[in-house]
């Protein structure tokens, strides 16, 4: 199923928690909210739910609005954070469940949660209680109880939460194969970077209830349109110094503490224009001192297995890349560093926007 937010705008009595969003959803999507605390990423999923009605605007499921339709009324599948599992019944009547609200008879219910609990590999637990299961096991729980509808769009809110790190890695795989299989429009609630980057075709990532930027996992990487998407993602983060652009001999040049480096592409900006440069660890080299833009002093070396992960000073800023085993540096050592030239970023200090994007 399409879906579209067009304009939308949630307030809650004095607190506007959604701000002016619009997203186009193409149907067998999967994609993900992402953002800190308190971005409003609950409250759009619960918009889309029908829990809450926007305040402005309107949400389109394929060209109908859906404002004011009930959430029994929108064929939703929706699996929350604490997957609200009943704990009396057995995993054939919670995944059940929603089929008896709709008065399906008891035979046919049955039959559609074991076939819901065999795509989730639950099969041989129909009978347990939920108190019965790992934690894994409840999560697939509330997962085949969101599918048993089929329904046209599946919504989940932190649905990996209670998991322990390995177990998310699986439920992940698990979870985009399944979404796959069934091609099942889906928006899946997280903040966990990682996990939105593994498993979303694109990703949008919202700031006090604004969208920053809505785009694949990739360009969201690579391209960020500003200083704020350019800081959430990447682990370690990307390294940001002070400067400003000047001429010279014709080339455009960008200068701060330690630092002087000539921009592949001219930047339409007057010189002294305060920006900051930022460069991914992977983005940057140690080389020989006539081949280096930057001056830098190692503060301390991290042996990580396959890399070595550095930090040093330049001038008052402290920046985080990667070295090869092999490469021989030490604790003090005054270095020379020069980033791949065409993966920088330069955002303007005022803004805070990709100025090269
Ligand atoms: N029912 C409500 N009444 C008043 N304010 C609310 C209500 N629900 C959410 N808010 C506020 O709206 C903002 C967004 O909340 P929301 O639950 O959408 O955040 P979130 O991005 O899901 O955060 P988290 O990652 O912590 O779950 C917050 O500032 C929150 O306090
Ligand atoms: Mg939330």
């Amino acid at each position: 199923m399409n879906i579209r937010l067009e304009h939308v705008s949630k307030q809650f009595s004095n607190h506007l928690a959604i701000h002016n969003l619009n997203l186009d959803i193409r149907d067998g999507e999967f994609i993900c909210l992402l953002g800190p605390s308190g971005c409003g990423k609950s409250t759009t999923l619960m918009m889309l739910a029908g829990l809450y009605q926007p305040t402005k605007g309107n949400i389109f499921f394929e060209d109908q609005v859906v404002n004011h339709l009930e959430p029994k009324d929108r064929n939703i599948g929706m699996v929350f954070q604490s997957y609200a599992l009943y704990p009396h019944l057995i995993v054939r009547d919670n995944i059940a469940f929603p089929l008896k609200q709709q008065k399906v008879p008891k035979k046919v219910r049955h039959e559609r949660a074991e076939e819901a609990a065999r795509l989730v590999r639950l099969e041989n637990f129909l009978d347990r209680k939920p108190s019965q299961l790992s934690g894994g096991q409840q999560q697939r729980v509330a997962m085949a109880r969101a599918l048993v509808k089929e329904p046209d769009l599946l919504l989940l809110d932190e649905p990996m939460s209670n998991l322990d790190a390995r177990l998310k890695i699986e439920m992940r795989d698990e979870i985009r194969q399944l979404q796959k299989k069934l091609n099942i429009t889906t928006i899946m609630v997280t903040h966990d970077q990682e996990e939105a980057m593994a498993m979303a075709d694109r990703i949008a990532i919202l700031d006090q209830g604004k969208i920053q930027q809505f785009d694949t996992p990739e360009r969201l990487f690579t391209q960020p349109k500003n200083l704020f998407v350019a800081k959430f993602l990447g682990n370690p983060p990307m390294n940001f110094l002070d400067g400003e652009l000047f001429i010279e001999n014709g080339d455009q040049l960008i200068r701060g503490e330690g630092f002087q480096l000539k921009l592949n592409k001219r930047l339409n900006l007057p010189t002294s224009t305060k920006v900051k440069l930022g460069i991914r660890p992977h983005e940057m080299k140690v080389v020989s001192e006539d081949e280096g833009s930057i001056s830098a002093i190692v503060t301390n070396i991290e042996h990580l297995g396959r890399e070595q992960l550095i930090s040093a000073k330049i001038g008052k800023h402290s920046v985080r890349f990667f070295v090869e085993n092999e490469t021989k540096i030490k604790i003090g050592e005054p270095i020379h560093l020069h980033p791949k030239t065409d993966a920088i970023h330069i955002f303007s200090e005022e803004m805070g926007e990709n100025l090269l994007v």
